[in-house]
């Protein structure tokens, strides 16, 4: 997963921040999906590297994520963003690993419940009969 992460890194579209995001995802088929981030010259449109994975994953039909691995080049290990918990949320739940990774390898791992407690999910919204 961290090699597909890596490779998408690579790849990413970054000319504005120079921040490069590799992400890989592993479907409960055991597909790996990698992505990386996208910016556009209208900020605010730009894709997090989650996001395109996620997408890819959706696309091929897997609908279940096991892991997560996320790879930057910071000193620092990067968090996946709020509106990247949320999505990760929207496929897995509180026990789910993310592994934020620098490019020698694991940094820091934490599940989805630890960096999205109390998370708005898909049970949230069942409505009233
Ligand atoms: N970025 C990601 O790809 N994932 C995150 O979870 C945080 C931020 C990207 C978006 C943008 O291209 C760059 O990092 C700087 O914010």
């Amino acid at each position: 997963m961290l090699e597909l992460a890596r490779r998408a890194l690579v790849n990413a579209h970054a000319p504005y921040s120079r921040f490069r995001v590799g992400a890989c995802v592993r479907g409960d088929s055991g597909r790996l999906y990698a992505g990386c981030n996208v910016e556009n010259a209208s900020y605010p449109v730009t894709q997090c590297a989650e996001n395109t994975a996620v997408g890819a994953m959706v696309a091929t039909g897997d609908r279940q994520i096991v892991e997560v691995v996320i790879v930057t080049e910071s000193a620092e290990p990067c968090p996946p963003c709020g509106r990247c918990r949320q999505q990760l949320a929207e496929f897995a739940g509180p026990d789910m690993r993310i592994h934020l990774c620098g490019p020698e390898g694991v940094r820091v791992t934490a599940t989805l419940g630890e960096l999205l407690p109390m998370a708005f999910g898909p049970r949230t919204l069942t409505r009233p009969t």
